[in-house]
């Protein structure tokens, strides 16, 4: 027993649903709510995330603790509320930001992230690190995403809350978010245990792509399946939701997900101007040991062909190249 986090979890529990009220039925929350619509979030997802307002001022949740008898101290270390620079006094950590509360595995919910409306740094505002929260082993959205995770044996991970919610909307209930650290090493063994797949859905814009990249080690380092689904123009998947519609996401993006091979030669080759020789050759060094080490032959003959369509080369000489390099890795491991 931990009477000091059950006491944290229920200050979260009821201020989760304060803020969500806040946001639904006040004066206080028609920014936020007008803020939401313009971002096409409708009520229903709204409730189902449990989406609320932290309204501008000091003291509202302050109020609201004290009234319930909460320790300020105690919700202070648990990243509820701050602390006055110039004295003892605590105020309220989130001030005008849209919640959207995160929840362990069992629906507890464990900490907020708070966006402001519109531009504002920062952009999102979270509860700091704590015994409760630790953001290397929350994976956003993962209790309500564990049925369809079980049923699909599949998870598709995106890099933030709208995506998520977009994504849920769109029928895509397998969906969680790292939310903007790196995944880990426990992130990818805790994917493990629920499904054999995982789809990696992030930015399209160049950092979002950089991250689905390193996500690729971790992810097969445990064992797991890895598609990347690339959405272009630099969107992100509630952007690409947003524009194109559910079904075009679900066709186009999901289900047109690539191989780890493909979306490495698609990603390297950004970096080479391919109608020079220099540039050719450049991109055939940096791609010719991904395909080396790929363990089946058939593989690395279906890529080994695409390559030598693309570049206009034969297939033998990046065959010969290729098998050269293979002998070369064998005899180094
Ligand atoms: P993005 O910059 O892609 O934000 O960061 P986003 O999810 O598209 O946000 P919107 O659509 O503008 O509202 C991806 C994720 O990184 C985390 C958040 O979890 C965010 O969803 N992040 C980003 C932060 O924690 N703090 C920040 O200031 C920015
Ligand atoms: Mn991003
Ligand atoms: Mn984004
Ligand atoms: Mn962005
Ligand atoms: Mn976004």
């Amino acid at each position: 027993p931990n009477p000091e986090r059950d006491r944290l979890l229920q200050a979260y529990e009821w201020t989760a649903k304060f803020y969500h009220f806040l946001l639904k039925n006040t004066e206080h929350g028609k920014a936020a709510m007008d803020y939401l619509r313009s971002r096409g979030f409708n009520d229903k997802a709204i409730d189902q995330f449990q989406i609320g307002y932290a309204p501008d001022r000091w003291d509202t949740l302050v109020q609201f603790l004290t009234k319930r008898s909460f320790d300020l101290a105690e919700m202070e270390k648990g990243g509820l509320l701050s602390k006055r620079s110039d004295g003892e006094d605590y105020l309220d950590r989130f001030r005008g930001r849209v919640i959207f509360p995160i929840s362990e595995r069992n629906g507890k919910v464990i900490a907020f992230a708070g966006r402001v409306l519109g531009d504002g740094q920062p952009k999102y505002l979270n509860s700091p690190e704590s015994k409760l929260f630790n953001k290397s082993r929350i994976l956003y959205n993962l209790h309500l995403a564990k049925p369809s995770i079980r049923k699909l044996r599949q998870i598709v991970l995106f890099e933030g809350y709208g995506d998520v919610i977009s994504a849920w909307e769109a029928g895509v209930q397998n969906g969680v978010a790292t939310m903007g650290t790196s995944l880990t090493e426990s992130h990818a063994a805790m994917m493990k245990t629920m499904a054999d797949e995982v789809v990696v859905c992030y930015d399209g814009d160049r950092a979002g792509q950089a991250a689905a990249m390193k996500t690729i080690p971790l992810l097969e380092g445990v064992g797991l399946r890895v598609k990347i689904a690339v959405i272009n123009e630099g969107l992100d998947p509630d952007e690409f939701i947003k524009k194109n519609g559910g079904d075009r996401f679900k066709r186009q993006i999901i289900d047109g997900a690539v191989s780890t091979t493909k979306f490495k030669l698609i990603y390297l080759k950004k970096n080479h101007i391919l109608l020079e020789e220099d540039g050719k050759i450049a991109y055939t060094k940096e791609v010719l040991p991904i395909i080396a080490a790929l363990p089946s032959s058939t593989e690395r003959e279906v890529y080994l062909k695409e390559l030598a369509t693309e570049l206009e080369l034969s297939f033998e000489s990046l065959k010969q190249d290729c098998n050269e390099l293979r002998q070369a890795m064998l005899k180094n491991t």
